[in-house]
């Protein structure tokens, strides 16, 4: 498959919590189909960046584009109906609400008008939320929830599908399934996955590139097969 477009593109981008300075100048380019991974330690900015991104913080700087189209003064959920897909750290479902509500919430992002959850495909890939789909968000256990997370964001049908740390503070059962669901989506081939991740043994073997932030910074990027223990140990490790 040849697709040399450029899914998401970010340039020059700075972004600020008032007046202190959390990312200084950072620049991605991610081509259509390829999974990249976002690592770093904590507080180096990755969420910032994500956020920035899905259009939840206004960068004082740069630009974002999203398939070549600049987002700049593009709402949340305009970003979302354009094709982005997030699935924040910390997921956000919605307790009081069942399975099938937070579902359908991922419906507002298509475009193409549906009104009911695709459910083969999704629960295909998270069998696990078949028998919740009438529990409350609040009862399901932290990995279902992150399940349900990005079950959500696929409902919405994205191009391009954001994943902040989704196997974090999740027991070791369900980061497999979790792991799984991206290696399947990984095969459909046109997804453009972007993962902040902190198991970067997985990161490296599932992403096709890598970038590394430091402080606010890009440290080092380029293909995951160039990713060197050494450059772990110098940017990754506590
Ligand atoms: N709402 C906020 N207000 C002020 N500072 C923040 C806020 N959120 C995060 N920060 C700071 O911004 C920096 C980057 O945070 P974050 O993007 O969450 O890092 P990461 O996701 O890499 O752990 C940290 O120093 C953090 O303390
Ligand atoms: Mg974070």
């Amino acid at each position: 498959m040849n697709t040399p477009t450029t899914a998401l593109a970010v340039q020059d981008l700075h972004v600020y919590y008032g007046e202190s300075r959390i990312l200084q100048g950072i620049d991605m380019d991610i081509a259509t189909g390829c999974i990249a991974a976002i690592m770093g330690r904590n507080g180096v900015g990755k969420t910032t960046l994500i956020k920035t991104i899905v259009g939840l913080l206004q960068p004082r700087r740069g630009h974002i584009f999203i398939k070549g189209e600049r987002a700049a003064d593009w709402t949340p959920d305009l970003r979302a109906r354009a094709g982005l897909g997030y699935v924040p750290q910390g997921r956000e479902i919605f307790p009081k609400l069942t399975v099938l509500e937070n579902l359908q919430i991922g419906l507002e992002a298509r475009t193409d008008g549906l009104a009911t959850i695709p459910e083969n495909p999704i629960y295909d890939l998270f069998p696990a939320l078949v028998d919740l789909k009438h529990q409350m968000g609040g009862n399901l256990s932290g990995g279902q929830q992150q399940q349900l997370a990005i079950a959500r964001a696929l409902v919405g049908d994205p191009d391009i599908l954001i994943l902040d740390e989704p196997t974090e503070g999740i027991q070791p059962s369900i980061i497999l399934d979790i792991e799984n669901a991206l290696r399947r989506l990984k095969a459909r081939g046109d997804l453009t996955i972007i993962l902040v991740e902190h198991h970067f043994d997985f990161a490296r073997q599932i992403a096709d590139y890598f970038y590394i932030m430091d402080r606010g910074a890009i440290a080092l990027h380029g293909p995951s097969h160039d990713l060197s223990d050494e450059n772990i140990q110098q940017h990754l490790t506590f």
